[in-house]
């Protein structure tokens, strides 16, 4: 197995980020391959935390080479602030490869962001505000500005005046092309070494039948088109996105994994069928801890919803899922699963085809009952307590997928293989 899709397998936070420092020890390089840094992908490594926005999140495992794909959109200012605060940090990123196609977010397109969620008004969509939408619509109308642009004063000068134009056409934003030009030239002569063809680089690694982790960004819900729609990000998040995103055929990917929380989280606005409006709500969003890494936001919470995971497996292709978090709902006497919707009088067990009217639909559940807050001191799955892997099993047969690894607490370490292939992963 030498090319590793993962995957968000629900709205997001899923635990990603965790999951491919986890995977990094045995690969040889991390692709991120949409989004950008609306992505907020933590590592815990002995009770210090790190937070990943555009970085791919091996960037902690020595010598592992972290690519940014032609997919992700990147803000040059943020990168450079990650690399150098990681490097205040001890952690020099020096394989870092840039994709010379990446397109850059600009300093207006986070102003448009800001004005359109405004204009929105109660039909904002809840963005990071991070320019990553505006970005990819110049990018899709193909007037955006590419990483390797910024290395060319003439290219950018034309390029910026054109996209800047037509925006101004629209929004009172008050940039000139002069103060962006010179900043941005600046940027690009700081990140000009780590600007290549990025795509040409994962071939050789795929020729050499190196291990490569594509980490995905955001999740399957928020893909912008197969989520919900319009609440959704401005990329593809499932695992056709990898593809696309950095320039490797469907034919060299080996394996698709999903990550899912025990438990479902939204934040930002949209459908969220399994949401849980009490004080249990309160309770998971306080353990788990739920609160965006990017914007700081409270997350929504809810129960398993296992509607979304079969959906997720399908457009996705999952081979395999990864559980985190399952830890959080120790110690809460019931638990529920949702196993199908009930929307208009019918129970359904897919997603009805308008997005908008996900909000209708209302969870079926079971009841299952619940286990203690320290049934996790086992170290092995078979030593778990019944309901815990009653809890697994349905999940499996709910997705018609298996899991593979289990994770119980943020640190790098705590991550258990369920099964004899799984383990060849991380060993
Ligand atoms: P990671 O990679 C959770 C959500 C936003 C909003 C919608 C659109 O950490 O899982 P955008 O700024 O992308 O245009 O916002 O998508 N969103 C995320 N939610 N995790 C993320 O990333 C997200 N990135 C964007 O809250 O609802
Ligand atoms: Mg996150």
């Amino acid at each position: 197995m030498s090319s590793i899709i993962v995957v968000g397998a629900q709205w997001g936070d899923e635990g990603k980020g965790r999951i491919i420092d986890a995977l990094a020890k045995k690969a040889d390089a991390v692709v991120r391959f949409q989004g950008g840094s609306n992505a907020g992908h933590t590592v815990v490594v002995n009770g210090e935390k790190f937070v990943f926005h555009l970085i791919p999140s091996g960037a902690l495992r020595r010598g592992k080479k972290c690519i940014i794909g032609n997919g992700v959109v990147v803000d040059p200012r943020e990168l450079l602030s990650e690399i150098e605060s990681l490097n205040l940090r001890g952690i020099r990123v020096d394989s870092l490869y840039l994709s010379s196609n990446a397109h850059v977010i600009m300093p207006y397109h986070q102003k448009i962001e800001e004005i359109e969620e405004e204009q929105r008004g109660k039909n904002r969509i809840g963005t990071t505000r991070k320019g990553v939408g505006p970005a990819y619509v110049d990018k899709a109308a193909r007037r955006g500005i590419r990483a390797v642009d910024l290395l060319d004063k003439e290219i950018l000068n034309s390029k910026l005046r054109m996209s800047l134009q037509f925006w101004k056409n629209s929004f009172e934003l008050g940039f000139s092309v002069e103060a962006i030009l010179e900043e941005y030239l600046e940027y690009g002569r700081r990140l000009e070494k780590f600007i290549v063809d990025t795509s040409l680089i994962i071939h050789e690694l795929v020729k050499e039948d190196k291990v490569i982790l594509f980490e995905g960004a955001q999740g399957s819900l928020l893909d912008v088109d197969h989520g919900t729609y319009p609440f959704v990000t401005s990329s593809n998040a499932t695992a056709g996105g990898a593809c696309t995103g950095t320039g490797v055929g469907p034919t060299q990917i080996d394996q698709v994994l999903g990550v899912a929380k025990a438990y479902t989280t939204r934040v930002g606005e949209g459908p969220f069928p399994t949401e849980i409006h009490n004080e249990v709500g309160e309770l998971i969003q306080k353990r788990g801890q739920e609160y965006g890494a990017t914007t700081g936001r409270a997350r929504r919470c809810g129960w398993f919803d296992g509607v979304a995971l079969r959906y997720a497996v399908r457009v996705n292709g999952l081979d395999g899922l990864i559980l985190t978090k399952l830890d959080i709902l120790g110690g809460l006497s019931r638990i529920k699963i949702c196993t199908a919707y009930r929307y208009r009088g019918k129970v359904i067990q897919d997603f009805p085809l308008e997005a908008s009217h996900w909000q209708e639909c209302e969870p079926v559940y079971e009841e299952m009952e619940g286990w203690d807050d320290d049934a996790f001191e086992a170290k092995r799955i078979e030593d778990f307590p019944r309901p815990i892997q009653k809890y697994l099993n349905r999940i499996e047969e709910i997705g018609g997928v298996p899991i593979l690894f289990l994770s119980v607490s943020a640190e790098r370490d705590n991550l258990l293989a369920l099964r004899q292939d799984s383990a060849a992963l991380l060993a």
